[in-house]
């Protein structure tokens, strides 16, 4: 089994990759329950140490199991979280809320369902437009002196609201959609964060199953609204998707690995989600792929910042500043 160092992120010490638990619930079709639980034993099992999830995903289904399944050994992991997309948007309330006394309410069902005593990492999923980041940042700031979370983090929020944050209390990490195909990132938000010390934690790496050669097949998979999954915009980024599989087959390994070996290549935390114990062992296995930079050049041409035909998300949910769930 691949042995790898672990990495720093803010004050943790993670494991190369983390594993995202969002689609064992919510967004790209279901989940079989005891194939849940194995993906995340096994993960464990083969040194992931660092869990993401968030009060939203399967409206707070995701937490519970998440909570479940680490039982009895949470001590040894970092366990990430997220608030600020309300569960019970639509019914007139808001749909972003990073208000101080949300946040106080938040955390406190996200350690229930976790059933767990603190949440290492606690994100504000997204900006809330009407509430002046400083103020939630403050409100977390004394979630962590109350010892309910362990470190502070943002999740799509832009380099000027990232430094804005930064200013009222240490931010230990930001997660935002980074990977080959989404690549805006790179302009000024990941030097922003690496020039204030914040971890990168890069979430969908695996381009929400597109880099992986996956494609939605359930009426109810969300990928059916994103853009980036219509037809056209399929036939046109599989041209640049062919790239990566013409190097994966030079490189004896698969178009997943590849893609995240590019990510692994950027040294930020990717997040990759599974349903699929075979496919978290390949995806391991991608920490022993390194890629040389003549293929990182040939393929950072091919998949160039902005390229990619389709917006990432519906229109209507734009993550900045956002209102999108996933
Ligand atoms: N902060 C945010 O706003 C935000 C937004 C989105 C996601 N996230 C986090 O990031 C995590 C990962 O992102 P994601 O789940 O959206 O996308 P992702 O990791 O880029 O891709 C997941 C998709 O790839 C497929 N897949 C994974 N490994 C594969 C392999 N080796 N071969 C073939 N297909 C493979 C999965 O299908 P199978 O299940 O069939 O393997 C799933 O459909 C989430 O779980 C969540 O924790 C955060």
């Amino acid at each position: 089994m691949t042995q790898t160092p672990l990495v720093p992120l803010g004050p943790f010490a993670v494991s190369r990759q983390g594993y995202g638990a969002m689609g064992l619930s919510h967004a790209y079709g279901r989940a079989d329950e005891a194939e849940s639980f194995a993906v995340l034993d096994r993960a464990i099992e083969v040194g992931i140490n660092f869990f993401d999830t968030a009060d939203v995903y399967g409206q707070g289904h995701n937490e519970t199991l998440l909570g479940r399944a680490v039982a009895g050994r949470r001590d040894r992991l970092v366990i990430a979280s997220k608030f600020g997309n309300r569960l019970d948007r639509g019914q007139g309330g808001r749909q972003v809320d990073g208000r101080p006394e949300y946040v106080r309410q938040a955390v406190e069902a996200s350690l229930k369902r976790l059933n767990i005593e603190r949440i290492d990492l606690y994100y504000l999923h997204r900006l809330d437009p009407q509430t002046p980041v400083e103020d939630t940042v403050g409100a977390l700031a004394e979630l962590k002196r109350q010892g309910k979370i362990g470190a502070i983090g943002l999740s799509e929020v832009d380099a000027p609201t990232l430094r804005r944050a930064h200013a009222v209390h240490p931010i230990a990490a930001l997660q935002s959609e980074y990977s080959l195909w989404t690549r805006e990132v790179e302009a000024e938000i990941l030097p922003t964060a690496r020039e204030l010390g914040i971890g990168f934690v890069a979430y969908s790496p695996l381009g929400r199953g597109f880099l992986a050669g996956a494609h939605p097949t359930e009426p109810t998979d969300r990928r059916h609204q994103h853009p980036r999954f219509q037809a056209e915009a399929v036939a046109e980024n599989s041209q640049r998707r062919a790239v990566a599989e013409a190097v994966a087959r030079r490189l004896g390994a698969s178009l997943a690995q590849v893609s995240l070996a590019w990510v692994l290549s950027k040294n930020v935390v990717p997040i990759p989600g599974t349903r699929h114990v075979r496919h978290l062992d390949a995806n391991w296995a991608a920490n022993d792929l390194t890629l040389d930079p003549a293929t990182l050049a040939e393929l950072e041409a091919v998949f160039a910042p902005g390229s990619t035909a389709g917006a990432r998300y519906p229109a209507g949910s734009t993550p900045v500043p956002g209102l999108a769930v996933a």
